[in-house]
């Protein structure tokens, strides 16, 4: 990890405080930060290797809206083979290098039966129902034992950034995601279940980076992209079509994400 650190304040002179990591789609976000500093994940010390397509690893720093702000591409998913360690180490590293805002974007299944393809669901908590948690192990993060996860996913900034998108005309919605391993999509009777037990979208992602975060303390504001509608709702899913309506969606993530920039910090 110090090397990492090392690696990013030789390169970067000023850290932001505020950090987004880019989901399945929505990677070309990244190219609206101005002035920027691209450094490849694999270059960086220690940081583990994703291989999924539409997750180019690259952290880039540079400025939107005025901010100065961090792009994570291509995170690392759990189903690549990484132990949930490496599937968080972005999140130790961001904290250690004083980032202290995270907006978590991932595509998602509508399981809520009027999310349909292409809605903007803000994440207002979550499930875990990856059997997973990135905190087992010896507590050496400098956070509680036990965080508390009651306001993970912070209200306040969660009531303003939906302010935001009202303002530019954005249509969203709130909901609760439930994170699962894949990378086999789910069944039918999954999403059933799911739908019963309260949850809105599902994908394979977000859920240990969010426990990460909650554990510094750090804020963190969660945006689903409905990609498809979940397993049993449409016919058969595939990863090209959760990769075409996050490109489709861009435009709208951009403008709420810069507006999320301008206003809510
Ligand atoms: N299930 C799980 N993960 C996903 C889905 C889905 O339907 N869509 C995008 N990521």
């Amino acid at each position: 990890m110090q090397d990492a650190i090392q690696y990013i304040r030789t390169r970067v002179n000023r850290v932001p405080k505020l950090a987004l990591i880019l989901g399945s789609g929505l990677g070309s976000l990244a190219e609206s930060a101005l002035n920027a500093i691209v450094l490849p994940t694999a270059d960086i010390p220690d940081y583990p290797r994703s291989t999924v397509e539409g997750h180019s690893g690259k952290l880039i720093f540079g400025e939107l809206e005025g901010s100065d702000v961090v792009f994570l591409q291509g995170r690392v998913h759990f189903y690549e083979g990484h132990n949930i360690r490496n599937v968080t180490f972005p999140i130790r590293l961001l904290h250690a290098l004083g980032i202290t805002h995270l907006v978590v974007t991932n595509a998602a299944g509508g399981i809520n039966d009027t999310f349909r393809p292409g809605t903007i669901m803000f994440i207002h908590d979550h499930i875990n129902m990856t059997g997973q948690n990135p905190l087992i192990g010896p507590n050496g993060d400098g956070g509680p034992r036990f965080p508390d996860m009651s306001n993970p996913y912070d209200s306040d900034w969660l009531r303003k950034a939906e302010h935001a998108a009202l303002k530019r005309g954005i249509a969203t919605r709130k909901g609760v995601y439930i994170g699962v391993l894949g990378p086999s999509y789910e069944t039918k009777a999954e999403i059933k279940f799911f739908r019963t037990i309260g949850a809105d979208a599902v994908g394979m992602s977000t859920v240990p980076e969010v426990i990460q975060a909650a554990y510094f303390g750090m804020k963190v504001l969660g945006i689903s992209t409905i990609t498809n509608m979940a397993s049993g709702m449409q016919g058969p899913l595939n990863h090209q079509e959760v990769m075409d309506m996050g490109i489709a969606m861009r435009s709208d993530l951009e403008t709420l994400v810069k507006g999320i920039v301008q206003e809510t910090l």
